[in-house]
């Protein structure tokens, strides 16, 4: 980065140097960050209530992500970095969420912490044992391996938290597409509530 982040000039210390990556003005800024969007279209079997899905508009944008890869996708060793910026808004009664995985290498475990909003960490074992957590700003989450990982915004304003996960970790997303998380989370009375969600079977 060619930005100066100090006031006073180093002229004798050329070996210091400028850090990488700074999340400032509520984004991610440094070379090569990876951005991806998903937009209500692309999730189309996570939600429950499929008429309420059926209704909206395919282009309201869920969430984005912009990640730093610094080493080789599959490095064993090596970490990633990368921040979630969810937006606030429901499908039905359930709130807007992102699609959930299970890691490929499934003892990959992984940190969250909270940076604004408010939102719920779904956690499932591979046994289907479903709980969650709550996120609030400067809520830090251990997300252990063999736990798939989904996150919601149960707030008004935009949920965006910091992650922290092993480069050679991977996604698997084909089992949560298929059959889900053994709980939802819908709003009831106003409050988030998590209920049993019957389709699941997962062994
Ligand atoms: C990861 C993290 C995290 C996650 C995003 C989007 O392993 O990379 O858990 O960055 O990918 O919050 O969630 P989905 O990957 O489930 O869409
Ligand atoms: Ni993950």
């Amino acid at each position: 980065m060619t930005e100066t982040h100090f006031n006073k000039t180093y002229t004798t210390m050329n070996d210091i140097a400028e850090p990488e990556l700074i999340f400032k003005d509520q984004k991610l800024v440094g070379n090569n960050i990876d951005k991806i969007t998903r937009q209500l279209k692309d999730l189309g079997d996570i939600f429950s209530d499929k008429e309420a899905y059926a209704a909206m508009d395919g282009n309201t944008v869920v969430y984005k992500v912009e990640s730093s890869f610094p080493v080789a996708h599959n490095t064993e060793g090596g970490l990633f970095y990368g921040i979630t910026y969810l937006y606030p808004g429901k499908v039905g009664d359930e709130y807007f969420m992102t699609k959930g995985h299970f890691h490929s290498i499934r003892n990959r475990a992984e940190y969250y912490c909270t940076l604004e909003g408010e939102g719920m960490l779904l956690l499932m074992d591979e046994d289907g044992n479903t709980r969650a957590e709550k996120m609030l700003p400067g809520s830090i989450h251990y997300i252990p391996g063999n736990t798939a990982h989904r996150t919601a915004n149960v707030g008004d304003t935009i949920l965006s938290f910091s992650a922290f996960w092993p480069a050679d970790a991977g996604h698997d997303y084909a089992i949560i597409s298929e059959h889900g998380f053994s709980k939802i989370l819908v709003e009831q009375n106003g409050l988030p509530v998590l209920m049993n969600n019957s389709s699941v079977k997962l062994k």
